[in-house]
């Protein structure tokens, strides 16, 4: 695997393979990589001929300071890990090479509701400084196909959109969520959690399965509201946990019965804040492929 750390260098090395016509796929990260990131450049490596991964803390993207600050660092071992599974290209940028005029970006995104809904309501700005690293990264490496997971659902639909608004030829290849045998998303924030908290962090995940299992057509909020009660109950602070219509991700409280759709939740257990998802009708991902 070769490592870069320089902006100019990574782009005219992708630059020469792209005017060969190789595909290359791109898994854009936060470090402290778990098996959630590896299936993504699993993913890549059965469907790109090149696999470039990209580990950057982005600051612009963190609301609140205490999260970035305690974001984990497992660098030696996400080298490895990255190594061991194929993976031909590590982008390891510093902040100056990301943000060379500073974080202060005149570019604004339009993401209409979808900023201001969900993740977007309770982390103010989050989406445009997601949008701000990855809109660099994909000028930096120009990848043919963008690796993202349905973890961050949400995400995945702003960086669609972003992609959309921009015009730029890159499609998108979403990989499903992957889970620790009792159910909880794999994420890098669950180093964080202590021993009682992450016995206590599964609850997310059963919630939304009874959502999937006890959905039936009509008013839906009885169920949402049952589902945050008993949430609460067992220990966790909830932002939200809604139905939203899968493509739109326009919230609902009541159901034609057809329309797929997907629940999302995001709670706190005490200072570590988790999210997780879950389609209902289990369909593959739609509409996430401008360009190609
Ligand atoms: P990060 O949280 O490190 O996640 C990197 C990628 O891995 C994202 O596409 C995320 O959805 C995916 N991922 C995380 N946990 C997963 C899981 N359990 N199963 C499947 N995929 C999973 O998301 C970010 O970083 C950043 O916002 C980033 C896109 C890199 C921009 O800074």
């Amino acid at each position: 695997m070769i490592i870069f750390k320089n902006t100019a260098d990574i782009h005219l090395h992708l630059l020469s393979k792209k005017k060969d016509l190789i595909t290359t796929g791109f898994v854009p990260t936060m470090g402290a990589l778990h098996s959630g990131h590896i299936a993504l450049v699993n993913k890549a490596r059965s469907e790109a001929e090149i696999v470039i991964s990209s580990i950057f803390v982005n600051p612009t993207q963190f609301n609140d300071p205490k999260d970035f600050a305690k974001y984990p660092s497992t660098i030696e071992n996400d080298i490895y890990l990255l190594e061991k599974s194929g993976c031909d290209i590590l982008f390891l940028p510093t902040v100056a090479a990301i943000y060379p005029y500073g974080f202060k970006s005149t570019k604004h995104y339009e993401l209409g509701n979808l900023e201001t809904i969900l993740e977007g309501q309770y982390r103010p700005g989050h989406f445009q400084g997601v949008c701000q690293v990855v809109h660099r990264l994909l000028e930096i490496i120009v990848p043919s196909i963008l690796y993202l997971g349905q973890k961050d659902f949400q995400q995945c639909k702003v960086l669609a959109k972003m992609i959309g608004i921009l015009g730029i030829d890159t499609s998108i290849s979403v990989c499903k969520t992957q889970r620790e045998p009792d159910g909880l998303a794999m994420s890098s924030r669950n180093l964080r959690l202590n021993e009682t908290e992450r016995k206590l962090a599964p609850g997310i995940y059963k919630a939304l399965l009874s959502l999937q299992k006890e959905i039936s057509a009509g008013d839906i909020t009885t169920l949402t509201s049952r589902a945050k009660q008993q949430l609460a109950h067992d220990g966790f602070k909830v932002d939200y946990i809604e139905f939203a219509i899968a493509d739109s991700l326009e919230i609902i409280q009541s159901w034609d019965g057809q329309t797929p759709l997907v629940a999302l939740a995001a709670a706190y257990l005490n200072e570590i804040r988790l999210i997780d998802n879950i389609l209902i009708n289990d369909l593959p991902f739609k509409g996430l492929a401008p360009g190609k």
